[in-house]
């Protein structure tokens, strides 16, 4: 099971040196785990350089340019600093940033070619949900996948809008199908041989009271969470608890 930590906005430089010094201090709880770390775009050295005492850590971005290179005042190119991991299409970028799926697209497409793993981010409105187009959005936001994986190991995460940030959860039999919709989406476009390669995460209002009981979900292979990653005390129950 993997641990992936988005910290979204609200850990500065400082904050998360000391998180990482925590970290640091009570190592046993983190070295033979599966973790994921996805810090402020300019923490990202400092938190890569401060967490090699984790060999098998990833430190990643939290969203990449659909450029690579070029006049794009704030963006940041994949290959703007060394990282394993990237986000694409996370609901705040969909949202917020009006990213479309053309756009996600570029972006999925840069991260895939660039870095080793690669997390796309899907999920439904609770307006969607409540007209029963799950399926059909998320098989939208499927489609921009491309026929052909090579370099990056893909993972999908399932994030319904609805649950992020908001402490409302689905029941592990609504995460199980939803997650059993994507895998037969994959399997149409994939051999198996690739598709046992690509990973489903679960995110949304994940915290240390729910994992024990999420991560009991048969094809979940790992967790995106954000608010309740940032508190040390909760990111290290919840990683012992999977
Ligand atoms: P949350 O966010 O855990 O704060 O709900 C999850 C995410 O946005 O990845």
């Amino acid at each position: 099971m993997i641990f992936a930590a988005n910290w979204k906005m609200y850990l500065n430089e400082s904050d998360s040196n000391e998180f990482v010094k925590q970290m640091h201090l009570e190592k046993e709880n983190f070295v033979d785990k599966d973790i994921m770390i996805f810090p402020s775009f300019s923490s990202i050295r400092s938190v890569k350089d401060n967490t090699l005492f984790l060999p098998k850590i990833v430190i990643g971005m939290q969203d990449c340019s659909h450029e690579i290179t070029g006049a794009l005042t704030g963006d940041n190119s994949i290959n703007a600093i060394e990282v394993d991991a990237c986000i694409v299409g996370h609901s705040e970028r969909r949202k917020i940033f009006n990213e479309s799926n053309e756009i996600i697209k570029r972006k999925l497409d840069n991260a895939l070619n660039n870095v080793a793993s690669t997390i796309l981010c899907i999920g439904e409105t609770k307006e969607e949900k409540d007209k029963n187009e799950t399926f059909n959005t998320l098989e939208n936001q499927l489609s921009i996948l491309p026929k052909e994986l090579h370099k990056s190991q893909l993972i999908i995460a399932y994030e319904p809008v609805w649950s992020i940030g908001t402490g409302l959860v689905p029941s592990n039999e609504y995460i199980s199908e939803v997650l059993s919709y994507i895998k037969r989406y994959l399997n149409e476009l994939y051999s198996d041989e690739i598709c046992d390669k690509i990973l489903l995460f679960y995110g949304g209002s994940v915290d240390e009271n729910n994992i024990k009981e999420l991560s009991k979900i048969g094809n979940v292979n790992g967790f995106l969470v954000g608010s309740a990653s940032c508190k040390f005390e909760k990111f290290k129950k919840m990683i012992n608890a999977i």
